[in-house]
């Protein structure tokens, strides 16, 4: 498989093709929707898409954690709806985190999922307490940050009261080809 990610600012000629795709998945106002894409930036926030044969079958947001250095929060990744269970959502994965490793010099990708664990399991991810998305940044050392994250309950007390938080430190941990 060799399908280009980018950004979704540099192909705005996209933007309604992946307002689209996005809305497939979770219904909300087009305005709305086209709004948070027109947001994306060089830095964070960044909505990449995974495009093949000049269609937007894949996309991701990735936010700045004010409270976390070096890390983001992805969301709303979808792959359209047709070509799933094929290995696109994993290979589009790699994709989003070798961007965060070489173009945004991230060290960690932290997550919510209710449903979609499994998946995230198999590419590495591993479950941790409840992030704080805002909130004054952390001025210890982040690796006893990063630590303190770890969970104390097991996985399935927590995927059944609610979402499941889970990071990845990818400079560790890229996904294998
Ligand atoms: N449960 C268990 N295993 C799964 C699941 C699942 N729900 N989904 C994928 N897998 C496994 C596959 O079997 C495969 O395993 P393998 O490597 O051993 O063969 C591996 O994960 C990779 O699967 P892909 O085919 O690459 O995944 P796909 O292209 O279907 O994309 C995705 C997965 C993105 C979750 C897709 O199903 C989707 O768009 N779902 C709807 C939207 C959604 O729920 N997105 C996640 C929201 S959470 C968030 O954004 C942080």
């Amino acid at each position: 498989m060799d399908l280009p990610i980018f950004p979704i600012h540099k192909k705005p000629e996209y933007l309604l093709e992946c307002c689209k795709l996005i809305n497939s998945e979770w219904k909300r106002s087009e305005t709305a929707r086209l709004h948070s894409l027109r947001n994306s930036c060089d830095r964070l926030p960044v909505s990449l898409i995974l495009l093949k044969q000049n269609q937007v079958i894949g996309h991701a947001k990735l936010s700045r954690i004010p409270s976390i250095e070096d890390a983001c929060f992805l969301e709303s990744v979808v792959i359209k709806s047709d070509l799933r269970g094929q290995g696109y959502g994993k290979y589009f994965m790699r994709k989003v985190e070798e961007y965060c490793d070489d173009k945004l010099k991230l060290q960690t990708i932290f997550l919510s999922t209710k449903g979609q664990e499994k998946f995230y399991e198999k590419l590495g991810y591993v479950e941790c307490e409840p992030i704080q998305l805002y909130g004054a940044p952390v001025s210890q050392n982040f690796r006893t940050k990063f630590e303190l994250l770890k969970p104390s309950t097991p996985k399935i007390a927590l995927s059944n009261i609610s979402k499941t938080y889970m990071y990845k430190d990818i400079r560790n941990k890229l996904i294998k080809k």
